[in-house]
């Protein structure tokens, strides 16, 4: 079972696919993680997100030190930005692909994998088993961005929030290349009133129709 979970910055997509995939005893890929180590490799590197070489962020990809997708450094709203800025460019998205489709194919638990990001259903796993859009108002997402980074030690401000993700929101969805959208046939939740065992209950009915025996 290959479960396809898309979603808007701070949608509450990975909360839903961990959960989904301990429920199943699933494996879990936050593609996002792996954007993210590619923007901080390049930051690590003296890269300026103002001024991105796209030769330089083929080859981080190309060569891409996945025990950076673990570090806490790639949570930061400077990664994320970075993040949104090197994942509009094709040849960095074609580096990420295969691993994306080898790690659906062959989960090591070899039960099923769900993997969340923002074009595993349109482009990565076209053929996922079921595929879920989770979204919520831009606000909404900016206070739940705000308080986790607060939480998390960072200094931050609602606005500035609010404003970085308006602008890779926009990036997201925009972009040529594989943008952030649902896939015809995905499931679209609006989490923007509902808390994460909400979301939860609502996905898990939806597998347990499309398949009864999980
Ligand atoms: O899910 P996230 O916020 O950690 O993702 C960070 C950025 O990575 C996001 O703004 C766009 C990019 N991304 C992408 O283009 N495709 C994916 N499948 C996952 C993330």
């Amino acid at each position: 079972m290959i479960i396809a979970i898309d979603g808007s910055a701070a949608s509450g997509k990975g909360t839903l696919a961990k959960r989904v995939a301990a429920e199943f005893g699933y494996d879990y890929l936050d593609t996002g993680a792996l954007y993210r180590a590619v923007a901080l490799s390049l930051l690590n590197a003296g890269a300026k997100s103002s001024n991105i070489d796209e030769k330089q962020a083929v080859k981080a990809a190309s060569t891409l030190d996945l025990s950076l997708t673990q570090t806490a450094e790639i949570r930061t709203d400077q990664v994320a930005a970075l993040a949104s800025i090197v994942a509009a460019i094709a040849p960095v998205r074609a580096e990420l692909l295969s691993l994306q489709r080898a790690f659906a194919a062959t989960p090591p638990s070899g039960k099923g994998a769900v993997l969340d990001g923002r074009d595993i259903g349109t482009i990565v796993l076209p053929n996922a088993d079921l595929k879920f859009f989770v979204d919520a108002d831009l606000d909404i997402r900016a206070e739940r961005r705000t308080k986790e980074l607060l939480q998390a030690g960072q200094s931050v401000m609602f606005r500035d929030v609010l404003a970085d993700m308006k602008a890779r929101d926009d990036r997201d969805r925009t972009r040529s290349v594989a943008p952030l959208k649902a896939a015809d046939n995905a499931i679209t939740i609006d989490t923007s009133t509902m808390d994460a065992a909400a979301v939860l209950a609502l996905a898990l009915s939806h597998i347990d129709r499309v398949c009864p025996s999980e």
